[in-house]
């Protein structure tokens, strides 16, 4: 009885950080397709370099916008007002934010600097597999955060 009698109500806010964390799991995936097209760092040339760096950019702005919804959003405000036991993890996550963009402008400041187009794909890819367990493990942990705080099975 979705929404009727408030049992089982699927919250909007759990929604749509979720449909997010997937939207942004998808565009890595593209991101991922994109790179393996070049088999290892002596294949890389400098257009592959370049759209590569492009394709990324585009990645970091999709990021720093969901980032944004969250917090004007109030997604994670929303959950400390329901569990304040929750707040130190939710100040945590939204001061990961910053960090996790500094993260993406450096890989892309490195990837855009002169030098052998093997050393720099090879950092690239590098930088990207970190850049992508740190916001993996920040996703995961909003989403058991917003779990928690609406008590709701968000299917993750
Ligand atoms: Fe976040
Ligand atoms: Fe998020």
């Amino acid at each position: 009885m979705n929404g009727t009698y408030g049992i089982h109500t699927v919250n909007p806010f759990c929604v749509r950080a979720v449909a997010e964390h997937r939207m942004l799991h998808g565009a890595f995936v593209e991101v991922r397709k994109m790179l393996d097209v070049v088999k290892g760092p002596s294949e890389a040339t400098q257009p592959a370099i370049n759209a590569a760096v492009a394709r990324i950019g585009i990645l970091r702005e999709a990021i720093a916008e969901h980032f944004r919804r969250e917090e004007e959003g109030g997604y994670l405000e929303e959950a400390v007002g329901r569990n304040p036991a929750l707040a130190v993890a939710a100040d945590g996550l939204q001061q990961e934010h910053a960090k996790l963009l500094a993260m993406a402008d450096e890989l892309l400041d490195h990837a855009t600097r002169e030098g052998p187009a093997a050393e720099t794909w090879k950092r690239l890819v590098d930088d990207l597999d970190r850049f992508e367990k740190f916001l993996k493990r920040h996703e995961g942990a909003e989403d058991a955060l917003l779990q928690q705080a609406f008590n709701e099975d968000l299917g993750t």
